[in-house]
């Protein structure tokens, strides 16, 4: 071979190359969505036999990339979803096996939504908090035990982190607090034990926390209420004690507030009832007490469900300025005394007051 001939190979090859950089995924990357698929087992849809072909940035079902740099940015499996692919089929997606460490050879990873599949078993891989670029993970409704990575802290770029509808077990790992940029947590629904973590309030871009039907314990941390953008909090379903911090019916946007379901005790803070919530289920407590009598115009409530808890004295005569209440349950607790009147009160039905223990006046039996 003369050396034109080897000059024209190198520059072929580095043509080559460089086509490969342009166009398509690297080859490792490649590699890595194929050791992912083979550990899934997705019977009745057929999303992965789009994965062929040399370049997984093309055509893939589920993968995005990176426009520039053609490195995988996206996984997006859902297995409830419009795509034609569920029309057709004429059912809603099922998966099982687990979800591959070789997910973690995609280092530019920004999303990563494995959601609704049912069947999905295994643990988070721990590797995962070593994707400095993720964004999103979103594992919801799958079968997933084991516990959340401890160190899932060093994913300083995660804004949601959702693996509600799992059986995932252990405690909330400390390190949890240090994810600055989380804006939206989602645990609902799995076998989370422990306390919440004391520093839960470094959480400072969280808006929505939802904790609820796990086996949480201890009380609830005052410290909740210097996160300031929260909007959303639900602790319902576990086994918390302790009292109602008053700190949390001044916060500035809290707007649903669902403590249903533990073992709070003491009695209801007054902040709460003319704060910014208008969704309050306080429901199934051991709360004593009155319930505050200081509702006025700012009381705006979709739900005040009050109900089965230890609650005694009257129903307080300042409820009737409250702008709106909607749905109303102070039903099972020690009520006694009249009913007030008022446009809250005139849609209500007798169960809102039931099982107390001398309410009288409409809609209950005269006084
Ligand atoms: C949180 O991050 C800081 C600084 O990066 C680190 O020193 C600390 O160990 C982390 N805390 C936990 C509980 O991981
Ligand atoms: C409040 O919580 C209780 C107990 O978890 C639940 O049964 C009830 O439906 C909730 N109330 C409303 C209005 O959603």
């Amino acid at each position: 071979m003369g050396v034109g001939n080897v000059y024209i190979v190198v520059v072929s090859v580095i043509v080559a190359s460089l086509s490969w950089a342009v166009d398509a995924c690297p080859p490792s990357e490649r590699a890595a969505l194929l050791a992912f698929k083979a550990a899934l087992h997705e019977p009745y849809l057929g999303i992965f036999n789009s994965w062929t072909g040399t370049d997984c940035c093309k055509n893939w079902y589920g993968i995005s990339c990176d426009q520039e740099t053609h490195r995988v940015a996206d996984i997006n499996l859902r297995g409830e979803s419009e795509d034609p692919i569920f029309e057709k089929a004429h059912r809603t997606g099922y998966m099982t096996g687990y979800i591959s460490p070789a997910i973690c050879k995609l280092p530019r990873l920004s999303s990563v939504t494995i959601a609704d599949w049912k069947g999905i078993t295994g643990e988070i891989p721990k590797c995962i908090t070593s994707l400095p670029f993720l964004r999103i993970l979103d594992l919801i409704g799958n079968r997933i035990s084991g516990e959340l990575p401890a160190d899932i802290g060093r994913l300083h770029r995660l804004t949601v982190l959702n693996v509600a509808d799992n059986l995932i077990s252990g405690r909330i790992p400390t390190s949890l607090t240090n994810l600055s940029s989380l804006m939206h947590l989602d645990l609902r629904n799995n076998r989370i034990s422990g306390s919440l973590p004391r520093d839960f309030h470094r959480l400072v871009m969280l808006s929505r926390a939802l904790l609820s039907r796990n086996q949480i314990s201890g009380t609830i941390p005052a410290a909740i209420s210097r996160i300031y953008r929260l909007a959303d909090l639900d602790l319902s379903l576990n086994r918390l004690s302790g009292s109602i911090p008053e700190s949390l019916g001044k916060m500035a946007v809290l707007a649903t507030l669902n403590l249903d379901g533990n073992f709070i005790s003491g009695n209801i803070p007054a902040t709460l009832v003319n704060s910014a919530i208008g969704n309050l289920n306080l429901s199934r407590n051991a709360l004593t007490g009155r319930i505050p009598d200081v509702f006025d115009t700012r009381s705006y409530f979709t739900v005040l469900d009050l109900s089965y808890n230890r609650l005694s004295g009257p129903i307080p005569k300042s409820i009737s300025s409250a702008s709106y209440i909607g749905h109303l349950d102070l039903s099972h607790n020690h009520l006694c005394g009249r009913i007030p009147s008022g446009s809250p009160f005139d849609h209500l039905e007798a169960s809102s007051f039931a099982y107390n223990a001398c309410l009288c006046g409409k809609p209950l039996k005269a006084c």
